[in-house]
C-alpha cells in the first residue's frame, strides 16, 4: 500500500516527482526513493524516513536529475523499512517500482539466484528487475520481457519500469491501482488522482492486466498476450487545491472542518425535495422490489457506516440488514444469493478485502453497489453500480469527511428504497429530506465549538485507556470515536455498547477510567442513564456526550458537550463530529504524527 509515481515528458522530472510523491505518502511513509532517466543513464537515491528527507537528499545533488523518473513511498510488507529495502529495486539496467505483494517471490528467487542473480534487497520486489533482465537477456525485447515477467507473477502489483537503454517507461497493474496522468507531450503515473491533481485532471484509469509503454510522447496500452488495446481519457473535476491544506495544520483538521459542505455536495442534485423524491441519476438501480436482502460490508470507519446503515434501514423501512466486516465475509461462507444487493462501502475503492467480498458477492449472483468516495477506483469500476460520495481527495490517514458523507449517501439511498418499496410517501421523505438539509449547519455549530473540546482533550490527554459507551444507532458512533483516539493518538479506547458493559468491562471502571458516553433523548435515554449510573457508582470518570439540554446525568458527569438534536438515523452524522475533534485535540496535544500515524495506511490494497 504503498505510493508510486512516474513521469516522462520534458520538463525536469526530480521536483515533479517529488511533488506527486508527497501527495501520496499518506498511502505509506517508512521509506522512499527516486530513480531519475538522464541520457541514457539512471541514477537512484534511497532513504528510510519521509519524503521531505528524501528531497533533501537529493537536493544539489546534480547527477539526480533528468526528463524520466520513478518515485516511491514504502509501506513495507517484506523486508524491514530500510535503505537497502527502499524502492526503486535495480537489477542491470532495468528500475523498478512496486506497490503490492508478489506471493511467489521466493520461488523466483531461488531460481534466479541459480542463474547467478544477486540480491541486496530482502523484498518480494526486487525479483521483478532480474525476472525483466532473465528475459531480455533471453533475447526478447523490453516490452515482451515485461509481459512475460507479469505472467510469472503471482500476487499484486501496480509497477512502474524504466531501463537505462531506451527513453520508455512502462507501467503495469494487477489488484494494485494506477493511473495515467495525461498532458500535453507527457505522461505521469500515479497510485491515485489526488497526486496528480496539479498537472492534469485528465486520466486513463488502467484495468489488471494491462501494460501502457510511454515512449517517444505517446502511449499505446496492451493486454497481457500484448494485443494493442484502447482505454478512454476521463477527465476529473477535482482540483489541486482540494490535495492541499489550505491553511488549516493537519489535513485531519481541515477535512473535519469540511464536512458542512460536501455533506450538502453528496446531497445536490439527488435530493428533489419539492418532488419528494431522492434519485440516484447515475444509477441504474436493479428492481429494488425484487431485492430479498440487503448486505453491507466494509473495513474499519467504512464498516462503521455500515452498522449505522443497518439501523437506518431496519428503523424506517423495517428492511432486515447483515452486515459484516469485508475480511471476515470473504473468508466465510456468506450465504450471498441472487436476487440479494450487496452495498459495498470504501473511501478509496481501493481496499483489498472489500474488493475481494465485492468478487465474492458477484461470483455468488448478488447485484453488488459500491459507495465510494475515490474517482475511478477499482471498486467503482467493478462493482454492477456506484453512488459517489463526493467528500473530494481525503489525505488525513483517519477517515473523517468520507465517513460523514457515506452516512449521507446511506440515508439518502434508504429514502430512494423506502420510495421504490412503498414503504414511504412523499409527504415522509420530504421530511426526512428537510432533515437532512439541516445537518450541515448543524455540524457547524460543533465545529464552532472546537476550542471547548481543546480545552477537553488538554484535560484527558494524559490517560492512557478510555471505554466509549453509546446504544443503539449511536454504538457504531462511539465505535468510530474510539476508533478515532486509538489511530491519531495511540490511546486505548474501547467501545462498547451502553448494556453490555455490566456483562465485563464494568470491571474496569475506577476514577482512572474516562467513560464516554452518548447519551442523546431518544428511546435508549433511560437505558443509557443507567448505565450511567452504573459508571458513577464506581466513580467512574464521565465524560458525556448529549443532545438533551436536560439530561439528568449531567451534573454527575464531570464533563458536558452539548449536541444539536436531530432524527433518530440522521444522529450519528452530528454526534461524531465531537469525537473527531476531541481525537485530533488530544493527538494534536501529544504532537503525535497527525495524518500519518505510525504503522498505517490510507489505502489498505493488501490482505
Ligand atoms: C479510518 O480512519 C481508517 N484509517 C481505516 O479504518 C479505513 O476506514 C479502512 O481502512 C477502510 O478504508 P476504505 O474506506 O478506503 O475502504
Ligand atoms: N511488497 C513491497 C515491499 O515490501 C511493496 C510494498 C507496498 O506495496 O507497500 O517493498
Amino acid at each position: 500500500m504503498c505510493g508510486i509515481v512516474g513521469y516522462t515528458g520534458k520538463k525536469e522530472a526530480s521536483n515533479i516527482l517529488i511533488d506527486a510523491l508527497k501527495k501520496l505518502e499518506y498511502r505509506g511513509y517508512d521509506s522512499a526513493g527516486i530513480a531519475l532517466w538522464n541520457n541514457g543513464k539512471i541514477n537512484i537515491a534511497r532513504i528510510k524516513g519521509k519524503v521531505n528527507d528524501l528531497k533533501k537528499e537529493i537536493t544539489g545533488n546534480g547527477n539526480l536529475k533528468g526528463s524520466m523518473g520513478l518515485a516511491h513511498t514504502r509501506w513495507a510488507t517484506h523486508g524491514v523499512p530500510s535503505e537497502r529495502n527502499a524502492h526503486p529495486h535495480r537489477a542491470a539496467d532495468v528500475v523498478v517500482v512496486h506497490n503490492g505483494i508478489i506471493e511467489n517471490y521466493l520461488e523466483l528467487k531461488e531460481k534466479l539466484k541459480k542463474k547467478g542473480h544477486r540480491f541486496l534487497s530482502d523484498t518480494d520486489t526486487e525479483v521483478i528487475p532480474h525476472l525483466i533482465v532473465n528475459h531480455i537477456r533471453e533475447g526478447l525485447n523490453f516490452i515482451d520481457s515485461v509481459i512475460a515477467t507479469l505472467k510469472e507473477l503471482k500476487g499484486s502489483y501496480a509497477l512502474g519500469i524504466i531501463r537505462e537503454k531506451k527513453r520508455v517507461m512502462i507501467a503495469a497493474k494487477k489488484e494494485s491501482p494506477l493511473v495515467i496522468g495525461v498532458a500535453d507531450g507527457e505522461y505521469f503515473i500515479a497510485s491515485d488522482i489526488p497526486a496528480l491533481l496539479d498537472k492534469t485532471n485528465r486520466f486513463i484509469f488502467l484495468e489488471d492486466d494491462d501494460v501502457a509503454v510511454m515512449q517517444d510522447g505517446k502511449l499505446s496500452i496492451f493486454n497481457i498476450d500484448g494485443k494493442k488495446i484502447e482505454r478512454p481519457v476521463h477527465t476529473v473535476h477535482w482540483t489541486g487545491a482540494m490535495a492541499e491544506k489550505g491553511g488549516y495544520k493537519h489535513f485531519m483538521l481541515k477535512e473535519i472542518f469540511e464536512q458542512p459542505r460536501v455533506i450538502s455536495d453528496t446531497l445536490i442534485g439527488r435530493i428533489k425535495e419539492e418532488k419528494g423524491v431522492v434519485e440516484f441519476e447515475e444509477l441504474k438501480l436493479p428492481d429494488i422490489t425484487k431485492m430479498k436482502k440487503i448486505w453491507m460490508v466494509a473495513c474499519g470507519t467504512s464498516y462503521h457506516a455500515c452498522l449505522i446503515g443497518k439501523h437506518m434501514f431496519e428503523s424506517i423501512l423495517s428492511i432486515p440488514v447483515e452486515t459484516d466486516i469485508a475480511s471476515e465475509f470473504r473468508y466465510r461462507n456468506p450465504l450471498v444469493r441472487k436476487d440479494e444487493m450487496l452495498i459495498l462501502i470504501s473511501q478509496s475503492g481501493e481496499t483489498a478485502d472489500t474488493i475481494a467480498a465485492m468478487k465474492e458477492g458477484k461470483k455468488r449472483g448478488a447485484y453488488t453497489l459500491s459507495i465510494c468516495n475515490a474517482l475511478g477506483s477499482t471498486l467503482a469500476r467493478e462493482s454492477d453500480g456506484t453512488a459517489f460520495t463526493h467528500a473530494g481527495p481525503e489525505i488525513g490517514v483517519a477517515s473523517t469527511k468520507a465517513f460523514t458523507t457515506q452516512l449521507a449517501l446511506l440515508f439518502l439511498l434508504m429514502l430512494h428504497t423506502g420510495k421504490k418499496l412503498n414503504l414511504l410517501n412523499s409527504d415522509e421523505i420530504r421530511k426526512n429530506i428537510g432533515e437532512i438539509k439541516k445537518i450541515p449547519h448543524k455540524i457547524q455549530t460543533i465545529l464552532d465549538m472546537s476550542p471547548t473540546l481543546e480545552d477537553l482533550a488538554r484535560t484527558y490527554m494524559k490517560f492512557k485507556n478510555f471505554l466509549y459507551l453509546g446504544r443503539g444507532i449511536n454504538y457504531p458512533t462511539v465505535k468510530e470515536g474510539a476508533l478515532k483516539l486509538k489511530e491519531v493518538s495511540y490511546i486505548h479506547a474501547e467501545a462498547y455498547p451502553a448494556g453490555e458493559m455490566k456483562h465485563g468491562p464494568i470491571a474496569l471502571i475506577d476514577e482512572h477510567l474516562p467513560v464516554v458516553v452518548l447519551s442523546p433523548g431518544d428511546q435508549t435515554y433511560k437505558k443509557t442513564c443507567s448505565n450511567i449510573e452504573e459508571v458513577i457508582t464506581r466513580q467512574g470518570n464521565l465524560l458525556l456526550f448529549t443532545d438533551n439540554p436536560d439530561h439528568e446525568m449531567a451534573p454527575k458527569a464531570k464533563n458536558t458537550f452539548f449536541i444539536p438534536e436531530t432524527i433518530y438515523p440522521l444522529q450519528p452524522i452530528i454526534s461524531v463530529a465531537p469525537f473527531q475533534l476531541f481525537a485530533y485535540h488530544i493527538a494534536n496535544l501529544l504532537g503525535t504524527d497527525v495524518d500519518q500515524p505510525r504503522n498505517l495506511a490510507k489505502s489498505v490494497t493488501v490482505e
